[in-house]
């Protein structure tokens, strides 16, 4: 198993429902490496200390969730330089036009604005970040399974012109429920669309937010479908399962005011996350023990993609280690 996730600010509901809550369930399942993502995440955070407390932050908040260093291996993206240079073999193999068609470089063009070449590289730093750890599921939400397919395309074209048994073909792994997390709009939860709800967010600060979530206009008396409500999914995210069943049933009947959804999202969600945020404060007064947990991870993390890149290095006739390093 195999994830990353961008060091952004911080995380939100899409990121831990989609994403975070799989890769807790998945690291007794297998072998788990999960990475915070500081070189993806510097096509967009420009401010180097802003950057370093992003990154320091994701990693608190991770294992405050529940992610346990000692049954997955935690580490940070740019500690693994073998990822950099797997990235260039495998850019020697990506058409343009795959590139062109990837949703983040598109969306940003079809915007107006200029994109560098790192934002249309992205998806091929992705793909090293996959290949590099032999990774055969990735957990993620809706939005990367376009990136996973890449990964795809590239794996299967190096191994045609290589060999078959240099890189395995991984798949995505999504929720059932929580592929796609709608924010407080509704549309996709993001943080390019101000919409999102935080994990960590001030409790008041929180509320505000849900209590000014959009709902639709018809009046109370109405049956509804819940899931076609984004409030409802919200709440389904938050609320023990049967609290999730009498409230569908509630939207069916009718006659329930939003107002009373909305209390009972700000109450879910507040228990929900009780025990990460205790977590979360014991870790923040403990800082030499994150950077423990990112070394020892780092280091399992490069034995493990130093392999793979000296296979992919010898398949495609670069000079191998047994050469390199040698005075002639
Ligand atoms: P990022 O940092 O944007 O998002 C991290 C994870 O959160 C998921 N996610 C969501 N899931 C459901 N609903 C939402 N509204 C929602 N918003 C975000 C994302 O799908 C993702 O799983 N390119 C990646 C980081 C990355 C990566 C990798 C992931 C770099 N290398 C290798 C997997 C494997 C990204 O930007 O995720």
């Amino acid at each position: 198993m195999l994830s990353g996730i961008q060091p952004t600010g911080r995380f939100h509901w899409g990121n831990y429902f989609g994403a975070i809550r799989q890769y807790i369930e998945l690291q007794d399942a297998g072998e788990a490496f999960y990475f915070i993502a500081d070189l993806h995440a510097l096509t967009t955070v420009r401010e180097p200390e802003r950057l370093r407390g992003f990154v320091r932050d994701a990693a608190i908040d991770l294992v405050a969730l529940g992610l346990d260093p000692e049954r997955a291996t935690l580490f940070v993206q740019s500690d693994v330089p073998e990822v950099a240079e797997l990235t260039w073999l495998l850019m020697t193999v990506t058409p343009m036009g795959l590139l062109e068609r990837c949703h983040a470089y598109k969306d940003k063009k079809a915007r107006g604005l200029t994109a560098d070449a790192g934002l249309f590289t992205y998806p091929v730093l992705m793909a090293a970040d996959i290949l590099a750890y032999d990774a055969d599921v990735v957990p993620v939400g809706e939005d990367q399974v376009q990136h996973i397919e890449v990964c795809r395309d590239l794996a299967g074209t190096f191994n045609h012109l290589y060999g078959d048994t240099i890189f395995r073909l991984p798949k995505p792994r999504l929720v059932d429920g929580a592929a796609k997390v709608p924010g407080t709009d509704g549309q996709k939860m993001s943080k390019s669309y101000e919409n999102t709800l935080d994990v960590f967010e001030g409790l008041p600060a929180q509320k505000k937010k849900i209590m000014r979530i959009t709902t639709d206009s018809r009046s109370m008396e109405e049956p509804k479908d819940p899931q076609q409500d984004h409030l409802y999914q919200l709440f389904s995210l938050v609320g023990s399962e049967k609290e999730v069943a009498e409230m569908a049933e509630l939207y069916r009947r009718g006659g329930f005011g939003y107002g009373d959804v909305k209390k009972a999202v700000v109450a879910a969600a507040n228990e929900a996350f009780a025990t990460a945020r205790e977590r979360r404060c014991e870790l923040e007064s403990n800082p030499s023990k994150i950077d423990e947990i990112l070394a020892v991870g780092a280091e399992r993390a490069r034995a493990v993609a130093g392999n793979v890149l000296e296979r992919a290095r010898e398949a495609c006739g670069l000079r191998g280690s047994s050469t390199r390093g040698r005075n002639q």
